[in-house]
């Protein structure tokens, strides 16, 4: 199995294994190496990403492969052809393997079962978004040395969030005690029985706050009153985090909403790992591409 499709059904073993590969890339001296020199990875992104294409194609060049950049803007979607017709067509010119973003739930599984590439997957709809996981565990790991016995409070928009599921399976597998606050119009009712919905000022006295986007784009018109309403209410607030314990740190996948779900003066601040996050996401997408042309 070379795919990734995501971290449900991932074993202990298979995490640990690509948070190892990723240490090793990151204390490698090498900018550039020739490990995939003359494979061809194509990054095809359905839907807008910033971290996730940028490490992408850092973590391809950096691995010697050569990368075809999709954008479905400037592409033949905008002429109706389908997702599975376009990885097809790219399938056919000889691709090695692809990373893909797309908006549907439950597609993905499908192409896996058509396409012969190994394909990865960068975010789809609200169902996985497996590398921002690994990374997000390799943070933690980097900061506790170990998963297992850490508490992780995920806060926000968990309905529509692929990260809180990534990281709820793998963090689960690695032994970590996962709960959920949101309130109740971001809740996931088919999570609930995997991870208890608990107070924000429960929340943080986790080890690990992780705060989500709110997702304005996948809101159909305002489920949560107004902004400063949500901040009051859910958001991390200078205060709030001032209450957190001394080793606690904050973690966010971004694009945040400054001043909404986590306060200007936190992005940056000591307790924040959110930019460290970001730089862990290359040697966790070598690693994760890696193992699927390996
Ligand atoms: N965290 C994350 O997936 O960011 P992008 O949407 O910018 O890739």
């Amino acid at each position: 199995e070379k795919h990734l499709l995501g971290t449900k059904g991932l074993s202990a073993g298979e995490l640990n294994a690509i948070l190892d590969r990723a240490a090793y890339w990151e204390q490698h001296p090498a900018k550039v190496t020739n490990q995939l020199q003359g494979r061809f990875v194509a990054n095809m992104f359905f839907e807008n990403s910033t971290r996730t294409r940028f490490s992408f194609e850092v973590a391809e060049k950096r691995l010697g492969a050569e990368v075809l950049n999709f954008a479905a803007a400037v592409s033949s979607v905008q002429k109706g052809e389908s997702i599975y017709d376009t990885v097809r067509t790219l399938e056919s010119m000889g691709i090695d393997a692809g990373v893909i973003r797309m908006k549907p739930n439950g597609l993905l599984a499908e192409l896996a079962q058509k396409i012969k590439v190994p394909l990865i997957n960068a975010g789809d709809g609200n169902n996985e978004h497996p590398t921002q996981a690994l990374l997000d565990l390799y943070t933690m790991r980097k900061q506790f040395g170990e998963i297992r016995g850490l508490h992780v409070a995920i806060v926000g928009d968990i309905q529509h969030s692929r990260v809180a599921r990534s990281n709820l399976w793998a963090l689960q597998t690695l032994g970590a005690k996962v709960s959920f606050c949101a309130p109740p119009v971001m809740q996931a009712a088919e999570l609930a029985e995997h991870a208890p919905y608990i107070s924000l000022d429960e929340a943080l006295k986790a080890d690990v706050v992780m705060m989500l986007r709110v997702q304005l784009e996948r809101h159909e018109g305002s489920l949560f009153g107004s902004a400063e309403e949500y901040r009051a209410a859910y958001g991390l607030t200078a205060e709030r985090a001032a209450r957190m314990a001394p080793h606690a740190i904050i973690m966010h996948p971004a694009p945040f909403n400054r001043n909404v779900e986590i306060d200007d003066e936190l992005v940056e601040c000591e307790k924040s790992k959110i930019f460290t996050q970001m730089s862990h996401g290359v040697p966790i997408r070598m690693a994760v591409i890696e193992r699927a042309l390996s």
